[in-house]
């Protein structure tokens, strides 16, 4: 059993001080929010991912989970302190390193023992090293001993219990063999692979993987722009191509883009810091260009099938940037429905779970509805923009009746084409035969 302090309750110290807890450890997650703790401490919890609030309950029953935002008391009865607050984009792509620093600051006043500090938040290569600076300008007894540990995490929203308990791989650099030993024994109850590496190697294995990840989306996405006007069909190139094993079937979903709060930071941040070190990483550029360029695809297309978006009422389904989530952050529906309005449309939306967040973010653009079907009423089409299941499962025939046409422009690919032919639905997907 360790004595662990995650500090930054969002997403992803949340989660893995969750999951920490649930392997027998003992974690106290802090926050500077107090708000945010007094809802932690009354079982609430701000995000939505499912299981979370279950696993919360659990190990707080159990007296192995706490909160606090008295974040030097926190640090001082723990071992083991995981660094997990954000590192927003600063204003040129780059990563706002202000609050990691600022952790670091806290850390080093109260380094009353021998920890080890762990990095989850993605951070610059380098952060590792400034952290251990930080810690050495303020701690106040300097024969205190520390080490400074890389562990970025790879949790997806949605499924991030679930990727958290089953982790395909730790990934490990640290400052000393004793300090990654203790964070890979800390990972045994996981079973998960251990790769052990240097801290600045850690570091960028995190923005390698997602800007990797985010080339393969733009990668499908343009292949997929090629099929339709070539008469291919994506999804049969994409699980043609993903039996090489080299290439691999997962993230070769052609749609509307990537989203989140991950892809679009990370690649920022990493063409940023490959710009800095002297070099134009000019391949990722064309991906984030390409990812931009790729939302519009599905308002051309509405285009097609309405000759023109002047005084049309669009049903969009789907808000977030991916199912399974109220994450708003950069999802593509932010641009979209902006731009139908921009074109004369009017809009009515539905999301199954994102509703109060989009409402934060775009609510002037569109009117939104308890229900996907009173969202459809009497609209001219209907544009999907998540592949939440409640829309992938939705009855089709009950959607003919409520349309005025029977238009379907569908950005994730929910339906067959086949079937939609049968239906004598017109429809347009993305990188596949339009049924018109
Ligand atoms: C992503 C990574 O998958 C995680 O490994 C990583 O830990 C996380 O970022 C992070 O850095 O914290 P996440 O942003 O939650 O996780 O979501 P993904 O499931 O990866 O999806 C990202 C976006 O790509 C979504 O907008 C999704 O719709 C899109 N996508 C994904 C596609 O368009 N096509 C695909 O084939 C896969």
């Amino acid at each position: 059993m360790e004595k662990i302090t995650v500090v930054g309750s969002g997403y992803v110290g949340l989660v893995s001080g969750t999951c920490f807890s649930e392997i027998g450890n003992r974690v106290i997650c802090c926050d500077v929010d107090p708000f945010k703790i007094a809802m932690l401490r009354k079982g609430e919890i701000p995000i939505y991912e499912p299981g979370l609030k279950e696993l919360v309950k659990k190990n707080v029953d159990a007296d192995r989970l706490f909160f606090t935002s008295e974040i030097g008391d926190a640090i001082e009865a723990s071992d083991i302190i995981y660094i997990a607050v954000g590192t927003p984009m600063g204003d040129n792509g780059e990563a706002d390193m202000r609050y990691v620093h600022e952790v670091a600051r806290t850390i080093g006043k109260h380094l009353n023992s021998y920890k080890i500090i762990v990095n989850k938040s993605t951070v610059p290569v380098g952060t590792g090293e400034q952290v251990r600076q930080i810690i050495m300008e303020n701690r106040k007894n300097r024969f205190v001993q520390f080490d400074v540990v890389s562990n970025p995490e790879f949790l997806r929203e949605g499924s991030a219990i679930e990727d958290c308990m089953n982790m395909e791989r730790a990934v490990i650099g640290a400052t000393s063999d004793k300090a990654a030993k203790r964070i890979a024994d800390l990972h045994a109850p996981f079973r998960t692979r251990i790769f052990q590496t240097n801290l600045e190697s850690a570091e960028m294995i995190k923005y390698a993987a997602n800007a990797f990840l985010a080339t393969k989306i733009s990668f499908i996405n343009g292949i997929a722009n090629v099929c339709e006007r070539v008469g291919a069909d994506v999804t049969s190139v994409a699980a043609g191509m993903g039996l090489d094993s080299r290439i691999g079937a997962k993230f070769l979903q052609a749609g509307i883009g990537y989203g989140g709060s991950c892809f679009p930071k990370d690649t920022f941040a990493l063409s940023y810091i490959a710009e800095e070190a002297g070099f134009d990483f000019s391949l990722l550029k064309s991906v984030i260009a390409a990812n931009d360029e790729q939302r519009l695809v599905v308002v051309d297309k509405l285009k097609q099938a309405l000759g023109c978006l002047e005084g049309k009422k669009i049903g969009v389904l789907g808000l977030a940037f991916k199912p399974n989530t109220d994450d708003m952050r950069y999802a593509p529906s932010l641009t979209i429905i902006p731009e139908l309005v921009r074109l004369g449309a009017y809009v009515r939306a539905y999301d199954p779970i994102a509703m109060q967040a989009a409402r934060n973010q775009i609510a002037e653009y569109y009117e939104d509805f308890e229900t996907l079907e009173e969202a459809l009423e009497g609209c001219d089409a209907c544009l999907i923009l998540t592949e939440w299941s409640e829309i992938v499962e939705m009855d089709l025939a009950r959607v003919k009746q409520l349309l005025t046409a029977p238009i379907i422009v569908d950005g994730r690919n929910c339906f067959s084409v086949r079937e939609m032919k049968e239906r004598e639905f017109v429809y347009y997907s993305v990188g596949r035969p339009a049924v018109t």
